[in-house]
């Protein structure tokens, strides 16, 4: 499996320009007064993300790649994610809207400066020193860019937490008219047998989704689309969140201690359910047939257990999503190697949120699977754990720090994943009861 495109300077320098004008469009539809407030214990202010995308990339391409001085010593601590929980961010002597933006734009300045000197078309052999290999295929670069992306949908979620008051940012696009595809069969059956998982060659791929190794999966049935806001109302409607069986013990807990009863951002009403979506009330009628999101995933084990199934394990999900059985070859993405465009996934902030599912025919895996990538982040039941001959690179605060049970894998990105940060084998985790990521799910079952 080869990446359809090639990467060289131009590119890279195009896609920094991309990444940074969604990173504004994001934080300039909000006041300065809305960009320093904290909006949720879990967030940090959006002026601490503006910055801290800012501060990564001085770190990395231009202080590890270029021997470059600290432009101010003291944001590296006030930037570092794991010197400050997020509840405590605001507090901090932060950077203000207009000095965020400066520093941000500084650091940008030089950076493309470096960037047309470097040689970003070599790829890495072994024994190559570390210089060598963050430049290996413009790897570091790459790093950067999803960085900045991820903090985008990070800033889309502390948004959507504004509750009543939160505006929807502008989309990244236009809207495109959907193609509706029948709903049926509802599961499709995979086959048991080997099949590769992780990779070896994707140039930007993490450290986590390394290396490429061949995984035996028993045969079972994947749900061919997510699980929707109607079959989520099912559940409640037939008592889902008042039945024990049907829940962990961790997720009974959790369940009880914070009484819920519907996913987030839901609110009962005389005429059903409604949804705050970015300061907007939707009736939960018109949303029917989208991928229910912003649920946890003790939520999510609960109604596989009710709809008689399971969750996949991730080696199930990324079998489904990227194996092509006839050729017996791996896919990049559920359709083939090319990049997604408009006409595979609901991805990139096009839409600021899901859409209905089954809209994306051209998107399907080889198997007939559905909506893998794009509209919401999928649970799965595997723990955040690393890949045999795991090696951290080119830092352990990215994956290996955050290894172990207390995290579960979600997979295939969401409406706000921009297109660079998300692929068949990437892995995103979460703690198990958090909900305000743009999460879903889908069933499974052994054949
Ligand atoms: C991979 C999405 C869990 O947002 O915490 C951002 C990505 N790492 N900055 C996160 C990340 C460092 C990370 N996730
Ligand atoms: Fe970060």
């Amino acid at each position: 499996m080869v990446s359809a495109r090639p990467i060289d300077n131009a590119l890279i320098e195009a896609e920094l320009t991309r990444a940074r004008a969604r990173t504004l469009a994001l934080v300039d539809c909000l006041t300065d007064g809305e960009q320093t407030e904290q909006v949720s214990r879990l967030m940090s202010p959006f002026v601490w993300d503006l910055a801290h995308i800012g501060n990564f990339e001085e770190l990395w391409l231009l202080r590890e790649l270029d021997g470059r001085p600290a432009i101010d010593p003291s944001y590296d601590d006030l930037y570092n994610a794991f010197e400050h929980p997020r509840w405590s961010r605001p507090s901090l002597p932060l950077l203000g809207p207009s000095e965020a933006r400066a520093y941000d734009a500084k650091v940008r300045d030089e950076a493309i400066a470096v960037l047309r000197r470097a040689d970003v078309r070599r790829r890495d052999e072994p024994g190559d020193d570390r210089s060598a290999r963050l430049l290996s295929e413009g790897f570091v670069y790459g790093m950067v860019l999803q960085h900045e992306h991820q903090h985008g949908e990070t800033l889309l979620a502390t948004h959507q937490l504004r509750g009543e008051r939160a505006i929807a940012p502008p989309g990244a696009g236009p809207p495109r008219p959907f193609v509706n595809d029948p709903l049926t069969p509802e599961e499709v059956l995979i086959d048991g047998g080997a099949f590769i998982m992780g990779t070896s060659d994707d140039p930007w791929a993490y450290d986590n989704e390394r290396d490429a190794r061949e995984v035996e999966v028993a045969p079972y049935f994947i749900d061919r689309l997510p699980v929707t806001n109607r079959m989520f109302l099912e559940f409640i409607t037939d008592g889902g969140y008042d039945d024990e069986r049907l829940w962990n013990a961790a997720g009974w807990q959790w369940r009880n201690e914070n009484a819920v009863e519907h996913p987030e951002f839901w609110r009962p009403g005389g005429e059903g359910f409604t949804v705050l979506r970015f300061g907007r009330r939707l009736a939960l009628g018109d949303l029917l047939d989208e991928p229910v999101q912003h649920v946890s995933w003790h939520e999510a084990d609960a109604f596989v257990r009710w709809a008689g199934k399971r969750l996949p394990t991730e080696a199930e999900w990324e079998k489904a999503a990227t194996w092509d059985p006839v050729a017996g070859t791996k896919r990049r993405y559920p359709w083939g190697d090319e990049q997604p465009t408009v006409e595979h996934a609901n991805l990139g902030q096009r839409h600021i949120g899901p859409v209905t599912v089954g809209a994306y025919p051209l998107g399907a895996s080889a198997y007939g699977v559905q909506g893998m990538i794009g509209d919401v982040w999928e649970w799965t039941s595997s723990d955040f754990v690393p890949y045999p001959g795991f090696e951290a690179f080119p830092y352990r605060e990215y994956s290996e720090v955050f290894f172990g049970p207390e995290y579960k894998v979600l997979r295939g990105g969401s409406w706000a994943t921009d297109r660079l940060a998300v692929r068949g084998t990437f892995r995103n985790w979460d703690f198990p009861i958090r909900r305000q990521i743009f999460s879903g799910f889908r069933g499974a079952r052994s054949a």
